[in-house]
């Protein structure tokens, strides 16, 4: 089974995305976490974020094993992944990488902006979850506190609507469900309650098929 997962920053979609690939034992990737180490390298080499030619020998060269690297998980990082992403070189690279593992035997669930749309649309299920900018704001600013970063939720929420302006705008891939993508609002979810939401759109997509 092939699970295709999109929607904005801090939707809950990776802590959903986890917790499906748990329950349904699939392969899991954040691709998210692909742009942004090729912001992370970019920035290292000090090149410019809008260097397509550095940015392709970075995404040429990007070691999968970095990334779980905590510090990816920065606003900084996910701001100059939004940058990065915008480049068409670096989404084609990046593409390959995503379909080769959407085609692992044993399944997978693969999250991000364009998965249902562009990277997997023959996926079995898709998924688009959603919620307010105010809760997900609150969401990402809790997290960012508990992981020690001092930032106040004002500067979180203006970043995150930034970076959905420009996912949304952007000319390639831009971030919009699938039109065949079932709608998931975790506005007034609890993580629990998200997962067991999920479980059931899965479940009863995959009785109909
Ligand atoms: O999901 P995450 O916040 O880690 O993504 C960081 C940035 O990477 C997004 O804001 C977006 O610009 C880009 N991205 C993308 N396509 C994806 C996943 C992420 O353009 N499939």
């Amino acid at each position: 089974m092939l699970i295709a997962m999109d929607g904005p920053a801090a939707s809950g979609k990776g802590t959903l995305a986890k917790n499906l690939a748990a329950h349904y034992g699939l392969a899991h990737l954040d691709t998210g976490s692909l742009y942004r180490a090729v912001a992370r390298d970019l920035m290292a080499a000090g090149k410019p974020l809008d260097d397509e030619e550095a940015a392709v020998d970075v995404t040429r060269s990007l070691d999968p094993d970095t990334l779980s690297d905590p510090g990816l998980r920065t606003p900084e990082v996910g701001q100059a992944a939004a940058k990065v992403a915008k480049i068409g070189a670096v989404r084609e690279a990046l593409h390959k990488f995503q379909r080769t593992f959407a085609s692992k035997p044993g399944g997978a669930i693969i999250e991000g902006r364009d998965i249902g749309t562009v990277v997997c649309p023959d996926a079995d299920v898709k998924i688009y979850v959603e919620a307010s900018t105010d809760v997900r704001a609150e969401r990402r600013h809790k997290e960012l506190l508990e992981a020690g970063h001092d930032i106040s939720y004002d500067e979180i929420h203006a970043q995150i609507a930034a970076r959905d302006e420009a996912d949304r705008s952007r000319k390639i891939s831009p971030l919009k469900p699938a039109e065949d993508a079932l709608l998931l609002d975790t506005s007034d979810l609890g993580i629990e309650a998200a997962f067991e939401a999920a479980i059931k759109l899965v479940d009863t997509k995959l009785l109909q098929r």
